[in-house]
């Protein structure tokens, strides 16, 4: 499966323009003060993006991240420039093909970004055996990932890998692509199917058992549209499957159960997430409006306490004694909450 996956993103593909279906192919809009960033990127490394999410949360500055399957670097290099001269930036792919496009150009976002030197370093190796590649255990405060682990044979040994290099309080936030069903095995041969980043997909409800099971908070959702298969061969080979790609985050908290139980918690946004001056966004359904108290769940305390987000909020600890009202609960299932794209900001 890797050397099938290799070949595909290292000889079939050459740019975003060669794929078949809108799957590895990057539909979320952009937003306003991301554009002119993405517009600095190298050409060459733009070329070559096969994301299918925007993984550029907020709060980023100084932070050390880490991308599971990097590709060309685009998101590499944008998250180089959204942390900072004193962040850092590691990304790991297995394609040599790939990963030479990226490190040829580390000097000139380096210099583009007026850096004294490079913030970006590039691991050639495997996601599901990430302790083998030297990076450092509890080493990263963010891990991202952009349409990758549906190409991985062993999810659950990527997702147990990237805990352990979480520091505690860390957060992997990641797009990727999701079925609405488990789909048959052998749709896994079809070199196509599997590359475009359909016939590895997750049932999404498996992937929230597999994220617990490796440790991690309840996955929150944050984004989700439905993925376009206009190529009639593969879309009939896939029928009746359908696909979405989601982007969730988790967060390496313990204790945390996902339950929406009312223990008397309130919040206050303090305003003072750069990127984030009125409202901050924690997912689909959770919203912080600036100075407003917000009655939430435990476990959404227990996250925001433990996150790096912790420094912009007021807790008020409740105690146990719950709101009158009752707490909306947060859908995971991203077929439930799926927008289609605006073609504008599709690919
Ligand atoms: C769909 S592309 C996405 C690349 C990049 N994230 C982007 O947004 O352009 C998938 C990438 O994951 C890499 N990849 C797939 N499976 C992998 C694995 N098991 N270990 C390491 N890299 C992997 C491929 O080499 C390829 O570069």
């Amino acid at each position: 499966m890797h050397d099938q996956v290799q070949r595909y993103y290292g000889e079939t593909l050459t740019r975003s323009a060669d794929l078949r279906t809108d799957a590895c192919c990057d539909g979320a809009a952009v937003p306003a003060a991301l554009k002119p960033l993405l517009a600095e990127i190298h050409p060459e490394v733009s070329e070559r993006y096969f994301g299918c999410g925007l993984v550029a949360p907020d709060a980023l500055e100084g932070l050390r991240v880490l991308d599971l399957g990097c590709g060309a670097g685009r998101d590499v290099y944008l998250l180089s420039r959204l942390v900072g001269e004193q962040g850092e930036v590691v990304g790991v792919d297995m394609t040599p093909a790939q990963l030479a496009v990226a490190e040829r150009h580390r000097a000139y976002h380096a210099e583009r970004y007026g850096y004294g030197r490079s913030n970006v370093r590039f691991v050639e190796g495997r996601i599901e055996a990430l302790g083998a590649l030297g990076l450092p255990a509890a080493g990263f405060d963010l891990i991202v990932s952009n349409c990758v682990l549906n190409l991985s044979p062993d999810k659950a040994a990527v997702l147990a890998g990237a805990y352990e290099l979480l520091a505690p309080g860390g957060e992997l936030y990641f797009a990727d692509v999701y079925g609405d069903r488990r789909l048959p095995a052998a749709l896994a041969e079809d070199p196509v199917l599997y590359g475009e980043c359909l016939a590895g997909a997750l049932y999404w409800a498996d992937f929230l058992a597999l994220a617990r099971a490796a440790g991690f908070s309840a996955p929150r959702l944050l984004e989700a549209r439905p993925l376009a298969i206009e190529d009639v061969q593969v879309a009939d080979k896939v029928a009746p499957a359908r696909f979405c790609s989601a982007t969730y985050r988790l967060f390496k908290v313990d204790g945390c159960d996902g339950g929406a139980a009312d223990d008397g918690y309130t919040l206050t946004y303090r305003g003072s997430v750069p990127q984030a001056p009125e409202v901050w966004t924690l997912d689909r359904d959770w919203r912080f409006r600036t100075g407003q108290p917000v009655a939430v769940s435990s476990h959404i305390e227990r996250i925001l306490r433990a996150s790096r987000f912790a420094r912009h909020f007021a807790f008020d600890a409740g105690g146990g004694d719950p709101h009158e009202d009752v707490l909306a609960a947060s859908d995971p299932n991203p077929f439930a909450t799926a927008v289609a794209c605006q073609s504008a900001s599709c690919c």
